[in-house]
Parts: C-alpha cells; sequence; structure tokens
C-alpha cells in the first residue's frame, strides 16, 4: 500500500515547507510585529528630523545655531552668516591672496618673512609691460588715509561667505605690498565691525616683477610651482602673472593668471574669487596712471554683499545618520535569523527532524529560501515606508540599486547567520551575541570606520581588509548611498545612478557578492562536519559503497579481540551469533550491532568514560529487544550511535544491512524515534506533526491521511479534538503518546523508543503496549524501559545493561529460570520470635538465605530445588500455633528480582 521508496527531496522541502507555513500562519503576529519594525523606524528618523528642525530653526531664534550655545550670528567664526540675515553688510578692503612666506617663489635665506612676493608678467611690449608693473604698487612711504591706496594681500583664505574677509580677524598678518620696506613701513589699523574692534597690523612686505619673454613660459614656471603633495623642496608660488599682450596707448589688453587651487584641507573655496577683482584693477589702475600720471587713479574701495534674508539650516539628518540607523535596521534581523537557526539546534528538533528522513539539502533550501523571503519583505516594508514618509535616502538613490544592494547584504547576512549558528548551541548565548554584534557593528562604523574613511591618508588597502568584515561592507555600502543622498539633496539632483556607480559602491558590491557565495559554501562544509559529523573531505571521498557484503566482510576482522574478555555465556552465545551473521551476509537482520564501543575522552583531569564497552547484537524483523539497565548504564549513549547522534568510537553496526558509519542518511528514511524527552513544536497540533513526518516517510494524499487518522486513534488522540489541539495544550502523558505515534508513522522497519511508557496513566499505558505490539509486526522494536511490567508484556527478548555491557541476554521466562532460581518468604512476627522465624525457614531449606529484616520483618530466599510449597504452607501453620504471626507471603520471583541481582553483582 505504501510507497516503500524514501522520500525525493522535493517531497522533503514540500513537507518542510507545508509544516513551516502552518508554524508561520502560528506565528503571525510575531512575524507582523518583524515586518512592521521598518514602519516604526522610519517614523522614528521622521520625528527626529522634525525635532532637529524645530530646534535648531525655531526655538534658537533667527538663525542657525552651531550647538545649544552658539546660536546667532557671531563675529569670531563666519560659519553662521550662511543662515542669519544680514540686513547691513559690511564693506571690506579687496585683498590679493598671496603665498605664505615659506612657499614664496624667491625666498630670502633666514628670513623668510622678508621674501619678497613674486608676479610674473608678459606681453609684447616689455618697457610698456615693465611701466605698467611699476604702476601696481607705489614706492611712496606715506599715509595715505584710505586704505584703498595700498595693494593689501594676506595669505590666510577667504572663509565661506563674504560676511566679512576672514583675512582680517586672522592670526596671519595683512601684507603691504610696495617695491622697498623701509623698517618704518608697518602700520596698524583699527577694525571697527559692531560689537568687534580691535587693532591690525599691517606689514610690508617687498613686490618682485619678473619678465617672461611669452605667456607660455609664464604657463611653464607657474606649473612647475605647484606644490606637490607634502613635499617641501620645490616650491615656487606665484602670487599672480599678467599678460599684456599687444597693450599700446590705444588700447589695454590684459590676462591675468590667479591661483584657484587654494583649498583648506579638502574643502575647496570657491569664494578664492573675492581675491581676483583687485588683480583686474590693479592692471587697468596702472594703465590709467600710464595715460594719466600719477595723480589719476581708480580707487577699489570696498567690497560688500548684498544684504540678505534669513536662511533656514537645513540639513537632512536621515542621510546623516543614515549610515549609522539603517546598519542597525538591516542588522536586526541578524539575530532574528540566529536565534531561529540554534534554537531548533538546542531543541534538538533538527535531529529529530534527521533522524526521521529530512536530509540536509532540504532543510537548508527550505530555511534558507524562508529567511530571503522574511528579509526580502522586511526591506521592501523598509524602503516602501521609508519613500512613502520622504526619507531622501530612498527616494534620491535609484530604487534598482538599492535592491540590488539589499538583496546582496541580506543574503549576505543569512550566510553569516548559518555560519555563526554552527558555533551557537544555547539560544541565549546567540542572542547576546548576536545583539552585540549588532549594535558593535553600528557603533564601530560610525566612529572608527567612518571616520577612516573619510581620511584621505588612510591607506585604501587597510579599507578594503576592514571591508572584509560583513558590518562594514554593509555599513560602507549605506555609507555612499547616503553620501549620494545627502550630495543630491543639497544640490537639488538626482542621487545615485547606475551610470555614476562609484568605486566605493563597485567595491563592495563586489567584496561582498563574493563572500556571501564563499560564507555559504563554507557554513554548509561546517554543518555537515560538525552536525551530520560527517568526515571533513567528505566531498571528496566516494559515496558509500551500495555493497552491504563489502561492510560485513571488512568487519571482520575485528571479530577476534573480543574473547579476551570474560563474558558471561548467554552474551557470549550472542555474539558468537552476530559474528554468524557477518560471514553469511546475510541482510534479514534488522540490526546487526558488531561490538560497538564508546569512549568519552575525559575532560579537565577526569578518566576517560566507557560508556559502551563492546556491545554485540543482533535483531531479527519483527522481533522487540527491551533494555533494561540502572541510570547511566549506557543505554541512551547506544540509542544515540544507532541513531546517528554520535559516533561510535569502534565497532560496527547496521540496521537493515546499512551501515551507520557511512549510511546514515539512507538509513534515516527507514527509522522511527521515539526519544526520551519529547521534541515537538508547541505551534502545532499533533495532527500536524503527524502529517509533517508522514510526507517526510513519503505517505501521500488519502494514504497520508488514512495514517495519520489510525495513529491518532491508536494512540488515544483523536477523541475530543485532541489531535487539532497544539501540542503546547497537551499534557506530558499525551506528549508521550504523540512522541510514539510519530516514531511509528510510515511503518518504519527500525524503531527505537526510549523510554516510551514514562509519565502515562495506566488505561493509557495499556493502548500504547497494543500500538506496540501491532507495530512489532512490520519492523523491529528496540526499546529501553525501566518498567519490567512493560518489558515483560511487550519484550520478546531482553538484555540487561550494567556499566555499558550486556550482563546477561534472552527472554523473560529464561531471564527469570536462570536468575531467580528461588522462592521469596516474607514473614512478619513480633521481633522477640525472629530466632524462631529463622530457625523454621532453616528447617524447610538448608541453603535459605536471609535477605532483609527490620523490627520483625524478615524476607528469605528459599532454593527452589530444595523447597516444596507444600513444606512451606505446613511449617507456616506450625509457626502460627506456637507465635503470633502478624503477616507472611511466598512469591517467585520477578523480572525485578532478576534486575536487581545483575545489578548488583556486576
Ligand atoms: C613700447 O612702448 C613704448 C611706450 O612705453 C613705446 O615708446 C615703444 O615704441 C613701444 N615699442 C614697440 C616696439 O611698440
Ligand atoms: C628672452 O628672449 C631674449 C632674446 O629675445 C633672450 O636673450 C632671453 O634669454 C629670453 N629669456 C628667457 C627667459 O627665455
Ligand atoms: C596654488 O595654490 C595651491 C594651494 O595652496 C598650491 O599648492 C600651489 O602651489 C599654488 N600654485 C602656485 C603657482 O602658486
Ligand atoms: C583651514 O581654515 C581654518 C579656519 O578657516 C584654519 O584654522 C585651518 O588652519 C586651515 N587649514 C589649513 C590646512 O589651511
Amino acid at each position: 500500500m505504501t510507497d516503500s521508496r524514501p522520500a525525493s527531496i522535493l517531497t522533503q522541502a514540500d513537507a518542510l515547507l507545508r509544516k513551516n507555513l502552518v508554524f508561520q500562519k502560528r506565528n503571525i503576529w510575531s512575524n507582523v510585529r518583524l515586518v512592521t519594525i521598518p514602519f516604526f523606524l522610519c517614523v522614528l528618523l521622521v520625528v527626529i528630523q522634525l525635532l532637529f528642525d524645530s530646534q535648531f530653526n525655531e526655538d534658537h531664534g533667527q538663525c542657525g545655531c552651531l550647538n545649544e550655545k552658539t546660536c546667532g550670528i557671531r563675529y569670531s567664526t563666519s560659519d553662521q552668516a550662511a543662515f542669519c540675515a544680514i540686513p547691513n553688510p559690511s564693506q571690506w578692503t579687496p585683498l590679493l591672496q598671496i603665498p605664505s612666506p615659506q612657499y614664496r617663489a624667491v625666498t630670502t635665506l633666514y628670513l623668510s618673512h622678508s621674501s619678497p612676493v613674486t608676479f610674473l608678467f608678459t606681453g609684447n611690449n616689455q618697457s610698456l609691460g615693465e611701466t605698467l608693473m611699476r604702476n601696481m604698487y607705489s614706492n611712496s612711504p606715506e599715509f595715505g588715509g584710505d586704505l584703498a591706496n595700498y595693494v593689501l594681500g594676506s595669505s590666510s583664505l577667504p572663509a565661506y561667505t563674504n560676511y566679512m574677509d576672514s583675512s582680517f580677524i586672522s592670526e596671519l598678518p595683512i601684507y603691504n605690498i610696495k617695491h622697498q620696506c623701509s623698517p618704518n613701513s608697518s602700520f596698524s589699523i583699527l577694525i571697527h565691525q559692531p560689537p568687534l574692534s580691535f587693532p591690525k597690523e599691517i606689514n610690508c612686505v617687498r613686490g618682485l616683477n619678473l619678465w617672461r619673454n611669452s605667456s607660455s613660459d609664464v604657463n611653464k614656471e607657474l606649473f612647475k610651482g605647484y606644490r606637490k603633495g607634502n613635499q617641501q623642496e620645490k616650491i615656487n608660488e606665484y602670487t599672480a602673472a599678467f599678460d599684456f599682450q599687444n597693450t599700446n596707448g590705444n588700447r589695454l589688453n590684459v590676462n591675468v593668471w590667479y591661483n584657484s587651487t587654494y583649498k583648506n584641507n579638502t574643502v575647496i573655496r570657491p569664494m578664492a574669487l573675492i581675491r581676483v577683482p583687485r588683480l583686474v584693477n590693479l592692471a587697468s589702475n596702472a594703465y590709467l596712471e600710464f595715460l594719466k600720471g600719477s595723480k589719476t587713479k581708480i580707487l577699489f574701495e570696498y567690497i560688500k554683499e548684498m544684504p540678505k534674508p534669513e536662511t533656514k539650516l537645513t540639513l537632512d539628518i536621515t542621510s546623516l545618520i543614515g549610515p549609522l540607523f539603517f546598519t542597525w535596521v538591516i542588522l536586526l534581523l541578524f539575530p532574528v535569523i540566529l536565534t531561529t537557526l540554534v534554537y531548533e539546534k538546542q531543541q534538538r528538533l533538527r535531529i529529530m527532524m534527521k533522524m526521521h528522513g529530512l536530509g540536509d539539502a532540504p532543510y537548508w533550501i527550505v530555511s534558507y529560501s524562508y529567511f530571503v523571503l522574511v528579509s526580502t519583505l522586511y526591506m521592501l516594508c523598509f524602503a516602501i515606508f521609508g519613500s512613502a514618509i520622504g526619507l531622501n535616502f530612498f527616494r534620491l538613490n535609484d530604487y534598482s540599486i538599492q535592491l540590488v544592494f539589499f538583496l546582496i547584504s541580506i543574503n549576505l547576512q543569512i550566510s553569516v547567520a548559518f555560519l555563526a549558528s554552527a558555533m551557537f548551541s544555547d539560544v541565549k548565548t546567540a542572542t547576546v551575541v548576536a545583539y552585540i554584534y549588532v549594535f558593535g557593528t553600528g557603533l564601530l562604523g560610525i566612529f572608527l570606520f567612518q571616520f577612516f574613511l573619510e581620511d584621505p591618508h588612510f591607506p585604501r588597502g587597510w579599507i578594503i581588509a576592514m571591508e572584509l568584515y560583513p558590518g562594514f561592507s554593509l555599513y560602507r555600502g549605506l555609507y555612499e548611498l547616503s553620501q549620494s543622498a545627502f550630495a543630491a539633496d543639497y544640490r537639488g539632483v538626482n542621487g545615485m545612478r547606475w551610470r555614476d556607480f562609484g568605486d566605493g559602491m563597485k567595491e563592495v558590491t563586489c567584496i561582498m557578492l563574493i563572500e556571501w557565495l564563499l560564507l555559504l559554501v563554507s557554513a554548509f562544509y561546517i554543518d555537515q562536519i560538525t552536525y551530520s559529523s560527517k568526515h571533513p573531505l567528505f566531498f571528496f571521498l566516494q559515496s558509500p559503497s551500495k555493497n552491504k557484503q563489502h561492510h560485513y566482510s571488512n568487519s571482520n576482522k575485528q571479530i577476534s579481540k573480543f574473547f579476551v574478555e570474560m563474558e558471561k555465556p548467554d552474551v557470549c552465545q550472542e555474539r558468537e551469533k552476530v559474528e554468524q551473521y557477518l560471514l553469511e551476509s546475510t541482510g534479514n537482520c534488522a540490526v546487526l550491532c558488531n561490538n560497538l564501543k564508546k569512549v568519552y575522552s575525559g575532560k579537565d583531569g577526569n578518566p576517560q568514560k566507557l560508556a559502551v564497552r563492546g556491545l554485540s547484537l543482533a535483531l531479527l524483523q519483527g522481533e522487540c529487544f527491551g533494555m533494561l539497565g540502572p541510570n547511566g548504564a549506557g543505554k541512551t549513549s547506544f540509542i544515540n550511535m544507532m541513531t546517528g547522534i554520535i559516533k561510535p568510537s569502534s565497532g560496527s553496526a547496521f540496521v537493515q544491512g546499512l551501515d551507520i558509519l557511512t549510511d546514515m542518511d539512507r538509513i534515516y528514511t527507514t527509522i522511527g524515534v521515539c526519544p526520551q524527552h519529547d521534541l515537538l513544536w508547541d505551534k502545532l497540533s499533533g495532527r500536524e506533526h503527524l502529517l509533517f513526518y508522514g510526507r517526510l516517510k513519503n505517505l501521500k494524499g488519502s494514504v497520508l491521511t488514512q495514517a495519520v487518522e489510525e495513529s491518532l486513534r491508536s494512540v488515544n488522540l483523536f477523541h475530543g479534538g485532541n489531535g487539532d489541539k497544539q501540542v503546547r495544550r497537551y499534557s506530558g502523558g499525551m506528549k508521550r503518546r504523540l512522541s510514539v505515534a510519530i516514531s511509528l508513522i510510515g511503518n518504519p522497519k527500525v524503531v527505537y523508543m526510549d523510554e516510551p511508557s514514562t509519565g502515562l496513566d495506566p488505561a493509557s499505558r495499556k493502548s500504547l503496549w497494543d500500538v506496540v505490539k501491532r507495530a512489532k509486526r512490520k519492523g523491529a522494536i528496540i526499546l529501553t524501559t525501566h518498567s519490567m511490567e512493560e518489558a515483560e508484556v511487550l519484550c520478546d527478548r531482553l538484555g540487561i545493561f550494567v556499566n555499558g555491557s550486556l550482563q546477561c541476554i534472552g527472554n523473560p521466562k529464561e531471564l527469570k529460570g536462570r536468575y531467580g532460581g528461588s522462592y521469596v518468604l516474607t514473614m512478619t512476627t513480633s521481633k522477640e520470635h525472629e530466632q524462631e522465624v529463622e530457625e523454621l525457614v532453616h528447617r524447610i531449606s538448608k541453603n535459605a538465605k536471609k535477605i532483609y529484616r527490620t523490627s520483625g520483618t524478615q524476607t528469605f530466599e528459599l532454593p527452589k530445588k530444595e523447597t516444596k510449597i507444600a513444606e512451606v504452607f505446613q511449617a507456616v501453620e506450625k509457626a502460627k500455633k506456637m507465635f503470633p504471626v502478624v503477616a507472611w507471603g511466598l512469591a517467585d520471583t520477578t523480572l525485578e528480582d532478576v534486575f536487581v541481582k545483575v545489578a548488583q553483582t556486576s
């Protein structure tokens, strides 16, 4: 009826997907919460922006504030002039930009402050040129009252605005250019700019005019004069240069060279142009003097800005704090993914699924796609809300760039989470580490990484090295996008487009793409060797051979070893049986263990622990084997080995002829496991569990529904809608019954049950036994239990397991016969008669042993060979006449006695 082939990858993926969808449907509210987080974050950003705007523009009065304390226009810094109203701009004498003393083309040794400032000039008529140049600045020592009479210059740079010329307030001196300086040619002026009023020293500097034969000579010389990098050696900076061309008595034709590359740090100051008009004025003034004599002058009195109204301080906060903020938003998914993965590992749900035939590939594909789906939805909501609310970050940059970048980054993030999940086994630790990663990355990004990014001298190689850290590459990408959005908003153009996809963006996209693929492969690889405990080189090793005989004969070599240890005859016999099967290589054994051992290596100086020492066992189809043994005897270790959770230290085992060392994946499709602790999803119902595991066992359609119904009925979960209740509403016993039902669905060939009936009420236990008995017909069952009654009812054979090895093996009757060859007599009298009771018992049987005594109650063991039950009754009757007997009883040995005996003697 059922398809005996194992489920295909597609079927498995389908089963997992259906299960996950139901699970997610139950979790709908936490999913909705997750997806709305971006919405709240966007709203938060907008609120911050509004707060900022109101704080800085309205509350503090007239114009922009630099910070809480400095609002309104200030004279020591002209930064605020960009925002404040300036109804009455002040007038400033025009200045020339002259090189700093140490860079000047002609330097006087030892005394760079008196180096002359140099002008180059050329033209068709050298003598005319010389005249004009001489006219430019006079040699007259007298002070003519008006500053416009002097040719003033400064080496300090103009500010962002022309509200005031910063040279007047800077530390650097203002120079007066003259043909010759005399010691008393410096003077001081009073700068009056309410509320400030202070004197400013004006120093004298010598001007030097140098003739060059042609304008191309001038070009060459200026070009050579440029400062290169930080090299201080070859510096020849010139103040300006003039080309008088074909100037003569009738016309003035002049070209002026000025240095437009003056800049402060990396910021180019366009206001440097303010220093140009004075140069033109000098040329025209010189020409006028040449024509009309030195009395005629065109005075260039002052430069004045237009009055302007207050402007608002607009700053796109989102684009500025964007990288930090958006890094957090995207990384917030990381803990969610990581904890989901670690949770399935910690709760051992993954191993449970695996033991019922879910392959690693479907698990990976479905989980990965699921996380990609959730992350994509999350990012989509983020981008849509962000755009709707009007965040420039989203609106101005090309959406396709954002799509590609976000897709790559979420994929990279999921791979990182998969890789990281291999390192954690505890959800709490994983959560803490994940959140440290999220917030740490953001903070390090803004305070360290961004600092390096913006430093032009920081080696690019190091930046790339830092970007190998996934958090920083994400930060870099967001940084680039924000910068584009910010610049675009400022200049009123479009943000990032594919055609101006910057170097930084290309770099991170490549890094992330490559890293994603590498991490995905290594995450899968690490998962395979740690979780599925495959050989580190599993990829290169051959796929396991399908020939059973090959395996069997291989393990024959180990057989000779075990006769060293002295063993009980029944255990030896089992060993020989195993040996026989191995030689015959018959495949009708459901389970065959050959000298299976497990040694836990000692930790922290403890000696190593032998959990299982050489177990040999052969189990036929349709047999139920019961494993008894005290706690810690190694039963669970044995089952863990057989189900592939731990690897045996030595020995071999075959399930349905498949080697547990190499063929575990195929074995999983034919076994069922009921673990000691229920591994169930709280949010799924019993029926959903069974449907899922049934699908994994390749049940389909009506066969599946029928199997699930039967299964629910058989474990008493069908009535009262129990099958459709969520498992978190189940009692402990119901969970246990569900676990058993799961292990039996799909008719597995071998079923392992670790204490299936613990915590069950007697009625449920009875029905459970019926289920197990029925299942026995279809496959072999290995069962551990502490209930002797259960073992006696269910098991065809029993093995008592003590200290890691089998002490005895056989069917319950045999064991009782072998170990329990005695009756147990218990008699209670008053304390004085104890001695008499003892004598009485010795009369019945010489070898009777007293095994228990307490204030009048004594228990004796009477060997069956010497004891006749009739004699016992007679003796008791006689005793009753001699002294009062409170109570007495005679019992045959139970399995429990056998168990206690075996456990004690070994
Ligand atoms: C150059 O200019 C001077 C006037 O300063 C004039 O006398 C002279 O003729 C000019 N020379 C030429 C070659 O035009
Ligand atoms: C300019 O030209 C004159 C002759 O025309 C020549 O002697 C002189 O060396 C030239 N100067 C330069 C700097 O080339
Ligand atoms: C022009 O200004 C820049 C920046 O101050 C300087 O590096 C360069 O040497 C100057 N060039 C000349 C010819 O003075
Ligand atoms: C840039 O300008 C500021 C003031 O405007 C000044 O303090 C600083 O020294 C300047 N830096 C350079 C490299 O010129």
